[in-house]
């Protein structure tokens, strides 16, 4: 019998759970909401009803027997996606509402992390803008504004100077933009490497998959605006032995604890932004998912049945599953499309997809495509397509990721050219 898999989301990071969930020793049926034309084209099947808000999809899932949804993004799981499925007996994977506050309110992971003595940036919360103001006059700059509600990643603002921190908190209080929780985090600004430690869990137990670095400014050595992430590598040579211990005792058991103590079990992916810092490693951001492009370079490393895995950290024991982490490295590279971040190009022809699809050991992810006028693959978003090479050492990995990018092409495409150096600059310094 086929594994009936419902999968929300539309992106890279999604296209990825998507191939991952292929692998699954069962046969499934995956479908999406709302997915995008590269799962469609490798069989996944569009719903064709019109959903108005999750209750109706759980409604959905329940009329064509869902055995397990699967949540890429953020917004649904912050939404309350989880209790609402739970509530129908539907198992899905991902926090609940409450859980998903460590993304969704910067005030509430802030105040556990304190509460708990997990190692993050000193800050203070502030709900005015006058008081925000005189706090930052008397800390002075470099300062770190962040807006505590979901914010696409456009909500943080490292200031080099107090005018800076000042045009942030403007941001955040006089309406341009942001949603409703008018509140500002202010924070220290802390100096090291950062990596993404992706935590799957049952709430009790755990599994850490290979720690990834992420590229967040859009030019070659983070240079220019702050993007979704233009492209990852893993395993991140900054994440060592050591570190990922630290993480574990400091970070990762804390926090579990803390959510049971708190009442709102943490299951699902935990995504632990990390700096590793001269003073130990801390926490950055806490997201309540699976991060993109992260995602793309972590999951083509880890051997297991992705089905079974999503269905432990749901309703079971994630400590009881086949798990097994290869010995290479991989690398995703984001194209994007002209203009990105700040805008976007649709509608522009793609070339030589498949001539990177016949590499061996990569993989090609849609975001932003869809099916141009005459069938050809067009973009039709920023971050158009991800591509992922693996190979044994990194270097092979960056070499073959770049051989595939170097096959495909389209008007205004823009993409770094230095993912992973900060990890090849490590593994050559140990040589
Ligand atoms: P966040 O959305 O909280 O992860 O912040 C986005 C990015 O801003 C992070 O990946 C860091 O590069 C940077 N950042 C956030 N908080 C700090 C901090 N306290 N000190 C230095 N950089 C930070
Ligand atoms: N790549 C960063 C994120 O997914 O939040």
């Amino acid at each position: 019998m086929k594994k009936k898999i419902l999968l929300v989301g539309g992106g890279g990071r999604e296209h990825a759970l998507f191939k991952a969930l292929k692998r699954s020793k069962n046969e499934t049926e995956i479908w999406l909401y709302p997915g995008n034309i590269g799962m469609e084209k490798d069989g996944g099947k569009k719903i064709a009803e019109k959903i108005n808000n999750w209750e109706e999809l759980a409604e959905w899932a329940l009329k064509n027997k869902i055995e397990l949804t699967v949540v890429g993004p953020e917004i649904p799981l912050v939404e309350g996606i989880v209790d609402i499925f739970n509530e129908k007996k539907l198992v899905i994977f991902g926090p609940s509402k409450f859980a998903a506050q460590l993304e969704g309110s910067k005030k509430f992971s802030k105040e556990l992390m304190k509460k708990y003595g997990i190692p993050t940036a000193k800050y203070e919360c502030f709900s005015d803008k006058k008081s925000a103001q005189i706090y930052v006059e008397r800390v002075g700059a470099p300062i770190v504004v962040k807006y505590s509600g979901l914010a696409a990643g456009k909500g943080v603002s490292v200031c080099e100077t107090v005018g800076e921190a000042f045009k942030a908190l403007g941001d955040i209080f006089d309406g341009n933009g942001f949603g409703d929780e008018n509140c500002a985090v202010i924070e220290e600004t802390m100096f090291g490497e950062e990596s993404s430690v992706f935590v799957l869990t049952d709430g009790t137990n755990y599994k850490i998959l290979p720690c990834a670095q992420d590229h967040k400014r859009i030019f070659d050595g983070d240079k220019g605006a702050n993007t979704g992430g233009m492209g990852a590598y893993a395993p991140a040579p900054v994440a060592d032995k050591k570190v990922i211990d630290e993480v574990e005792k400091t970070i990762i058991i804390p926090t579990l604890d803390a959510m049971k103590k708190e009442g709102g079990e943490y299951r699902g992916l935990l995504y632990v932004g990390i700096m590793v810092t001269e003073n130990g490693v801390k926490v950055v951001e806490f997201n309540c998912r699976f991060g993109d492009p992260e995602t793309q370079a972590v999951l083509p490393l880890v051997n297991c049945d992705w089905f079974d895995v999503f269905y432990a950290a749901a309703v079971g024991d994630v400590s009881k599953i086949e798990w097994e982490v290869s010995a290479n490295f991989a690398a995703a590279v984001v194209l994007a499309s002209k203009g990105y971040p700040k805008s976007s190009q649709k509608g522009i022809k793609i070339l030589g997809l498949d001539e990177a699809q016949k590499i061996k050991n990569v993989d090609i992810y849609h975001a932003g495509t869809a099916i141009g006028e005459n069938g050809e693959i067009v973009t039709d978003g920023g971050r158009v397509l991800s591509v992922t090479a693996w190979d044994e050492t990194l270097k092979k990995a960056v070499e073959r990721v770049y051989s595939a990018v170097d096959k495909i092409s389209f008007d205004g495409m823009q993409y770094r050219k230095d993912i992973a150096k900060k990890g090849l600059l490590r593994l050559d310094g140990e040589a």
